[in-house]
């Protein structure tokens, strides 16, 4: 039988801490079939559509996001923890399923009508896609998607992007 994108997924119960089942994407980037299978199975709701720029979210959508930008000739720009772009940026505060964090984009990093795909490993409460989503909104960013390898469903995270009208495309999903 052929092997999907979830066969690839290895799951580490009690990481980081104790009830979480953490989905590790890095068997699934590390392999060459699984990696090239999640990059084309990405982007291909887009076919046809105008990309200008994918904006991956640290630091899992970093590897997924450059790939997917380059098969789509778009740009690439990263969304990333406060403290580690160099130049002015606009930020925004979130909580996670086991945490609360601070995102930040360079100002100048999309021009005003610039069509945009949102690309991260997995989508669990939605708190970071939605930080990411509101960062691109405020410099006038006008998002397409957002694509996730994973979705955990049971944490809301679908349920509250499509709530703000953002189409979600996710490769796979762990009830
Ligand atoms: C993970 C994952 C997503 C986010 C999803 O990243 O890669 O970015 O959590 O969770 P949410 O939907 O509840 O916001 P993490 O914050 O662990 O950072 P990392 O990729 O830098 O390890
Ligand atoms: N980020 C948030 N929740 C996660 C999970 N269960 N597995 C992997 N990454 C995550």
């Amino acid at each position: 039988m052929t092997a999907t994108v979830q066969d690839y997924i290895r799951t580490i119960p009690d990481f980081p801490h104790e009830g979480i089942m953490f989905r590790d994407v890095t068997t699934l980037f590390g392999h060459p079939r699984g990696f090239r299978m999640a990059v084309d199975q990405l982007l291909s709701p887009y076919a046809g559509q105008q990309i200008d720029l994918v904006v991956g979210l640290e630091a899992r959508g970093f590897i997924l996001g450059g790939a997917v930008a380059h098969q789509l000739s778009a740009g690439f720009v990263p969304v990333r923890k406060k403290g580690k772009l160099p130049a002015a940026t606009l930020s925004e505060d979130y909580t996670l399923e086991y945490g609360s964090a601070t995102v930040e984009i360079h100002d100048d990093a999309i021009a005003a009508g610039q069509s945009v795909l949102i690309v991260d490993d997995l989508l669990a409460t939605g708190g970071t896609a939605e930080a990411g989503i509101k960062l691109v909104e405020r410099l006038g960013g006008n998002i397409i998607g957002c694509a996730f390898v994973v979705d955990l469903p049971d944490l809301g995270g679908r349920a509250r992007l499509e709530q703000m009208g953002m189409p979600v495309h996710a490769l796979c999903s762990y009830a």
